[in-house]
């Protein structure tokens, strides 16, 4: 059995976008549950500016409340040195850097240019410098922007070799608003595996029209073995318009593991968070396992099918009589 890293971000790419602001308590709760559940990351939350996003201006309290499990790595999303030195204060084990590799992105998003941006990641990298904390950079509208539309593969090569070359751990290729498909992610995977092996490769799909889970089956074949998904399938971007939600954890996961893959999750814990979810948002989720239960979930027999059969049965004993 192939293993597969998971890694949950609903605190985080879910809960930014939801419009009513959820308890510090609830959310220290939900960590503590994912973390139970044996994701290998949690993307707890992100030390932006609170004007920015106000859903996560609790950062620090979320950080400290958390209970920490062995073999769970805590990832907080950083924008900026500020959000760094807020971050390193929480005890951290990654800080998940975030740009654009689309200009009018980066600068709905961030509210500067791709190079101000690198120049302030280069900064917040040179911060956490020898640290234990790790820095993984994620790479907004990989696979196209809202925006602008396709963005080209080598220009996406070139800024994850500039972030390589300053020694980050690891890149997460995000497909922002659901612009992906199986055949691209294949393709734009399999030249980031070959060209950057030293690099720890995440990718992070949205659901948006409906391509997430087929773009990951593709991530597989070429050959990438760590996903970003989010419970409940929450998710999205304030700044990207027609962002909707990510990768449905339940669902991916329920894939993955009726495919023989082993990624070190329960899935029944993992429903059991989720069921809890729609009293948190104050919505349901997009989760389609929640829905419908998992695959062998099995139903009663309806009585008028027991009825038919014990008809059929005493008809063809009297028919042998
Ligand atoms: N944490 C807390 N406050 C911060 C901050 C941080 N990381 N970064 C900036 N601020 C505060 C500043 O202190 C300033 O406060 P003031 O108005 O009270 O003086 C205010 O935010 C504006 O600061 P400025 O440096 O001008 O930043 P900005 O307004 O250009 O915002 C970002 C830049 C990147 C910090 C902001 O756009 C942001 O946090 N965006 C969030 C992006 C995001 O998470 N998107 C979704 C996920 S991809
Ligand atoms: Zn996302």
């Amino acid at each position: 059995m192939k293993r597969l890293y998971l890694q949950e971000v609903a605190t985080r790419d879910g809960f930014q976008n939801e419009a009513t602001f959820i308890d510090t308590a609830d959310k220290i709760a939900m960590v503590d549950a994912l973390s139970r559940c044996g994701f290998a990351k949690i993307e707890v939350t992100s030390f932006t500016s609170p004007k920015a996003i106000p859903a996560l201006r609790d950062a620090e309290a979320v950080m400290h409340g958390i209970r920490r499990h062995p073999g769970v790595e805590y990832t907080v999303l950083v924008p900026n040195v500020r959000g760094a030195e807020r971050a390193l204060g929480c005890g951290i084990d990654e800080a998940n850097l975030v740009m654009s590799v689309s200009e009018p992105h980066n600068r709905s998003n961030l509210r500067m240019t791709r190079e101000q941006s690198f120049a302030q990641l280069r900064e917040v990298i040179e911060v956490i410098g020898n640290s234990r904390v790790a820095v993984n950079v994620s790479l907004s509208t990989v696979f196209g922007c809202p925006m602008q539309g396709d963005v080209k593969e080598d220009e996406v090569l070139g800024w994850i070799d500039r972030f390589a070359q300053l020694g980050v751990r690891g890149v997460t290729l995000c497909d922002t608003t659901g612009m992906a498909f199986p055949s691209q992610v294949q393709q734009l995977s399999a030249r980031v595996l070959a060209r950057f092996p030293q690099l720890q490769v995440t990718l992070h799909f949205h659901d948006t029209r409906g391509m997430a889970l087929a773009n990951t089956l593709a991530a597989l074949q070429a050959g990438v073995d760590r996903f970003d998904a989010s419970l409940g399938g929450l998710g999205g971007c304030p700044y990207a318009p027609g962002a909707s939600g990510n990768v449905c954890t339940e669902d991916l996961l329920h894939m993955l593991t009726l495919m023989g893959y082993d990624t070190a999750v329960d899935l029944d814990q993992v429903l059991a968070a989720s069921a809890r979810l729609p009293g948190l948002v104050g919505h349901a989720t997009p989760s389609q396992v929640l829905k419908a239960g998992k695959r062998l979930d099995l139903h009663p027999i309806p009585q008028h099918v027991q009825t038919l059969s014990r008809q059929v049965v005493s008809t063809l004993t009297e028919a042998t009589q």
